[in-house]
């Protein structure tokens, strides 16, 4: 079978694809996009991040439209009639367009029929609908890699509670090793193994085919692609075996794609990777794990910063106005505590804080006294007992920040919206043509990049397939 990439319509090849999405990529008004600027910092330039990146004539469109009409826009390329944006951002829009992957678009010469639906299985147990979704889809995709390469033998990296492992294991008999770095989740998939035995799904063996239908979970952090050690734990050497991978986070998924050639029984793999904020870049030359893999991308010199891959998380075409409005509350509210933090000459004394519980965002104040937790950091209230602790924000104060500033959030929230709009579906792009090349690179005989779920379902849709030469 020919290998296959999900290019957009108008390109003759994946390699004139690459092209023409570096050369876009790379432009200084894409790339500042992408890295330079830090909605965190939206506040600390004058007057701010909106009109010191954008075109004067989009700030003045962003400001005088609709908010809900400007969001249509950039979210879903909509225009509604009283909507008259700039050329240069219609033109702008429409070439980012024309350089993403179609999500939606499923492609034939990966079979993603699923089995007869999970819902009512004993399988489902503890399963979100999210969860059956990606189950169903995915495994019927490895179950048709085993059956090529004529091995019932499945690794499924990262595990977690171990939904993919169970549903290969009992609804196509494989023989699955489960492999998983964090305990409490290993634990709990082996409390849900004895749910489901005990809730009458093992005697769904008797119809035995493919394999021994069998399940077993090994603890371990992989850190490379040679998994010959879990291989052995598994009394598999010398069986050929499948590398499975459901969102496979971060460097995960490198490991994952490495494992066809540093792991004699891999044979295939096929893995949907996720949190692309979590890959690491190349840091030199002899960096095995890193972004990017192959030769053809290092040869563009494409970066992806922390930005570019966290925009690459988001999927606003799946924001309902509930999630989106959580976003925007959330980056608000850390551009403004950012602002504080600078006021108070706090910068470099700050630790990362990250996300915090839903509670924490009901107001600034109270996010401010649970972010000021996390940030506080090196600081000693007690060495400095004669003056105020800088990290004690008043409501008083809060309020005066958050009021003063309020009228700036509508713009914060279009430049981050225009930010993942663009950018987000680029990178995850270029990450999925790194990820295509290497497999190709390094002589695997077949590759296949393929839309796998509904993207409104589970937003890290694309799965990566490859079959050893
Ligand atoms: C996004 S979760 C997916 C879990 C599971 N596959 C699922 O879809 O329900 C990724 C899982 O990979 C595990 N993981 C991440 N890095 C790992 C590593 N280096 N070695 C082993 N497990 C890892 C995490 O602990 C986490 O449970």
């Amino acid at each position: 079978m020919p290998d296959s990439f999900p290019s957009p319509p108008g390109f003759s090849s994946v390699d004139e694809y690459l092209s023409s999405l570096a050369e876009f990529y790379l432009r200084p008004f894409v790339q500042s996009l992408a890295g330079e600027l830090h909605i965190i910092n939206f506040f600390l330039t004058s007057p701010d991040l909106f009109e010191d990146t954008l075109p004067e004539e989009w700030v003045k469109f962003f400001d005088q439209a609709e908010f809900d009409d400007v969001l249509d826009f950039l979210i879903y390329f909509r225009k509604s009639p009283s909507l008259e944006p700039p050329d240069s951002l219609s033109v702008f829009l429409s070439t980012v367009q024309s350089l993403s992957i179609d999500r939606n678009r499923s492609d034939k010469t990966i079979r993603s029929k699923p089995i007869p639906s999970l819902h009512t299985s004993a399988l489902s147990v503890g399963m979100s609908p999210k969860k059956i979704h990606e189950c169903e889809y995915l495994s019927s995709v490895i179950s048709d890699v085993c059956s090529r390469i004529g091995t019932p033998h499945v690794i499924d990296l990262g595990s977690g509670k171990g939904y993919l492992s169970r549903t290969l294991a009992h609804e196509y008999n494989c023989s699955v090793v489960a492999v998983e770095t964090v305990e409490s989740r290993t634990k709990g998939a082996a409390r849900l193994d004895s749910l489901y035995d005990r809730k009458g799904g093992k005697r769904k063996k008797a119809k035995a085919e493919m394999g021994t239908g069998s399940l077993i979970h090994v603890e371990k952090f992989v850190d490379s692609g040679d998994l010959t050690d879990i291989v052995e734990q598994a009394n598999l050497i010398g069986h050929k075996m499948v590398l499975a991978g459901l969102h496979t986070c971060g460097n995960l998924s490198h490991h994952a794609l490495k494992s066809l050639f540093d792991t004699q029984e891999v044979h295939a793999v096929a893995v949907v990777g996720c949190c692309y904020n979590l890959m690491t870049e190349k840091d030199s030359e002899d960096d095995v794990v890193g972004y990017p893999m192959s030769r053809k991308l290092q040869s563009y010199s494409i970066p992806l910063p922390t930005t570019a891959r966290m925009l690459a998380c988001q999927a606003p075409a799946t924001w309902t106005r509930e999630t989106r409005e959580s976003f925007f509350t959330r980056h608000f509210y850390r551009a403004l505590l950012q602002l504080i933090f600078h006021d108070r000459g706090l910068l470099g004394q700050v630790q990362n804080i990250g996300s915090l519980r839903k509670q924490w965002y009901s107001s600034f104040y109270t996010y401010c006294r649970g972010a000021c937790k996390r940030a506080v950091g090196a600081y000693d209230a007690d060495s400095d007992a004669s003056s105020e602790n800088p990290f004690d924000i008043s409501e008083e104060v809060s309020t005066e920040y958050h009021d003063r500033l309020l009228s700036k959030k509508r713009r914060l929230c279009i430049l981050w919206t225009l930010m993942a709009c663009t950018v987000g579906p680029l990178t995850e792009a270029l990450i999925h043509l790194d990820r295509y090349y290497f497999l190709k690179e390094n002589g695997a005989s077949e590759v296949h990049v393929s839309v796998v779920f509904d993207q409104v379902i589970s937003a890290r849709n694309l799965v990566v397939v490859g079959v050893k030469g």
